[in-house]
């Protein structure tokens, strides 16, 4: 009910960001990308990005590409299915998982390495309202229910799961902020090699 209402409310502003000719909303997409929402915040409608192996809200994605040929320019971060994967070109793949510290994670590529007690989800992807151009991702393990930005000493937001014993970087979690997760489907797989 709470979704609903607020994807009433984003309809319109995000329209203009989602090309048309995107899957519905209404289906589970192929892939997806991520804006934050948090009305009247630093971090509101700032994109999801992976670098680092971590995920921050705003910035850009680091990538790498190891082909003389060059790779697409993924200059956005794209999430594989229900959120549990980066859509990458790289055999193998990149897995998202949430550290024991919290934090929202991606694996190396070439590398199946998670640290113990690491949580491997369930990371879903939820539709939107009816009609809806877009869902959200969200994380569920550990008890809780979503995400929060936590911010760093250089001036960035670090992407953790919405847990009140995670380890932030600013050492209290009352620094942190909620967000809903936006997930805007997109067609636009496998748009990077890898992530780094
Ligand atoms: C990514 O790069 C392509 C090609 O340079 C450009 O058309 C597109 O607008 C860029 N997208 C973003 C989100 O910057
Ligand atoms: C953090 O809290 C959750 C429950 O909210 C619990 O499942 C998890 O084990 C805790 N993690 C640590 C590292 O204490
Ligand atoms: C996305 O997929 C639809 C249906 O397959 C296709 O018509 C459209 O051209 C695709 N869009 C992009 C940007 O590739």
């Amino acid at each position: 009910m709470k979704l609903e209402i607020v994807s009433s409310l984003l309809m319109p502003l995000l329209a203009a960001a989602v090309p048309t000719s995107n899957p519905p909303a209404s289906e589970q997409p192929p892939a997806f990308t991520v804006l934050a929402s948090r009305s009247a915040s630093p971090i509101h409608f700032l994109p999801l990005n992976a670098a680092g192996q971590s995920f921050w809200l705003g910035g850009s994605p680091q990538t790498y590409c190891p082909l003389s040929s060059g790779c697409p320019p993924g200059n956005q971060t794209v999430l594989a299915g229900t959120g549990a994967a980066l859509s990458v070109v790289v055999p193998g793949g990149q897995q998202i998982y949430v550290s024991p510290q919290g934090a929202l994670k991606f694996t190396q590529a070439h590398s199946m390495n998670i640290p113990p007690g690491s949580s491997y989800g369930p990371f879903e992807y939820i539709p939107g309202a009816p009609g809806s151009a877009f869902g959200y991702y969200t994380y569920s393990g550990w008890d809780t229910d979503g995400f929060m930005a936590c911010p760093t000493d250089d001036s960035k937001w670090q992407v953790f799961a919405a847990l009140q014993n995670a380890t932030v970087p600013s050492g209290s979690v009352g620094d942190c902020l909620g967000f809903s997760a936006i997930a805007v489907p997109t067609n636009q797989t496998g748009n990077v090699w890898q992530y780094i």
